[in-house]
């Protein structure tokens, strides 16, 4: 018999260093107001020199390991969501895998940029179900301080550091773990945030490094809006599919890019405060990095309990969104 795929351990990963608004004003033309009034964003932390993406995702992994009390050689799957692997190949898993000593597991690095972490949950868990596996890890982690412009005040200020991970083991009986996704994507909002060098379109070169095109490049405005909508549109016709409300929920748990897109979500989908993670104030958009970093924390300040409805919603660069439905089982 199939059986759905829940969660049984989380784990998260932030870097020492922090980085304020007021650091930030002594790089770009910017103030602690305006980043805290159009982002709801304190601080955000950076990596230190010679710190990697699978650094952070090995620190994430094994608190993991030691919550769930199991060695690595146990793993079967390791699915790590990033846009800034270590190196293009080999991929981050690969090098996570060796990092942790998950000698059985086999891995491969998945694409979604801000919803990369939702996209990678949404795969493991079908190894999960289809009862070909019995302990997937699935990682979000991204170094975004190695791709921002700290020159340009549009983006530097939006972005931080961070990992988290999460296992996922089959449900017991009568258990109902991660029970629907809906996940979509659309090429023609490409052009509102990418980074247009370092890939076969634009192989590094001293003119793609002079003309700054190995760094994001986002139209805000327009993400802005598509973001709204895009995270309002999931959450409900996955709730609706399902006969749920905004009020059947436990815990919200949407991307942290910016607090007005989370408030606005949170206002449309008439959720109360309290049924809301939000902790970009401390850590900015770490894109794969923020839902599983939110679910780790969320368990810290015991938010989460078993039997809650979770919601989890992403929206980023693809374009790609969507949302994960599940029941808390840990
Ligand atoms: O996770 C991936 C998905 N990404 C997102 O969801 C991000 C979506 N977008 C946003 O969060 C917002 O659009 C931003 C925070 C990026 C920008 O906020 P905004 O309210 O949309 O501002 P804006 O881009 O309309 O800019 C307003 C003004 C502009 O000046 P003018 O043209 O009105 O004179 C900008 O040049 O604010 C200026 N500005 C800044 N001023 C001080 C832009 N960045 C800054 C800054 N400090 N850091």
């Amino acid at each position: 018999m199939s059986r759905n795929a829940k969660i049984t351990a989380v784990g998260k990963y932030l870097p020492e260093k922090r980085l304020n608004n007021i650091d930030l004003e002594n790089l770009v033309e910017t103030s602690d107001s305006w980043i805290v009034e159009r982002t709801g964003i304190l601080e955000r932390r950076i990596v230190s020199n010679g710190q990697t993406n699978s650094d952070m995702a090995a620190a994430a992994a094994r608190r993991i390991l030691e919550e769930r009390q199991m060695g690595a050689d146990e793993i079967d799957l390791i699915i790590v969501a990033t846009v800034t692997p270590d190196m293009f190949f080999p991929s981050t898993a690969c090098v996570l895998q060796e990092k942790i000593g998950a000698t059985r597991a086999w891995g491969f690095d998945l694409l979604g940029a801000c919803s990369g972490f939702l996209y990678a949950l949404a795969s493991g868990a079908q190894f999960i179900s289809t009862g070909t596996y019995q302990k997937v890890l699935i990682v979000g982690s991204d170094v975004m301080s190695s791709i921002i412009n700290f020159r340009d005040r549009a983006t530097c200020v939006l972005f931080g550091d961070g990992a988290g991970a999460v296992l996922l083991e089959p449900t017991e009986k009568d258990e109902e773990g991660i029970f629907d996704f809906l996940l979509k994507s659309d090429g023609r909002g490409g052009k509102f945030l990418y980074m247009p060098a370092g890939g076969s379109l634009n192989p590094a070169s001293h003119e793609t490094i002079d003309r700054n095109m190995h760094y994001v490049h986002q139209d805000g405005r327009q993400v802005f809006k598509l973001a709204i909508k895009g995270m309002v549109e999931v959450s409900r016709e996955i709730l609706e599919r399902h006969g749920y409300t905004g009020a059947d929920l436990a815990l919200y748990v949407p991307h942290q890019a910016n607090l007005r897109i989370i408030q606005a979500s949170v206002e449309k989908l008439n959720l109360r405060p309290d049924q809301v993670m939000v902790n970009i104030q401390k850590y900015a958009n770490t894109t794969a990095g923020t839902i599983p970093i939110c679910l780790a924390e969320a368990r810290e300040e015991n938010r989460l309990k078993k039997g809650d409805l979770v919601l989890l919603t992403s929206f980023g660069a693809g374009l790609t969104w969507g949302s994960i439905l599940l029941r808390w089982e840990l």
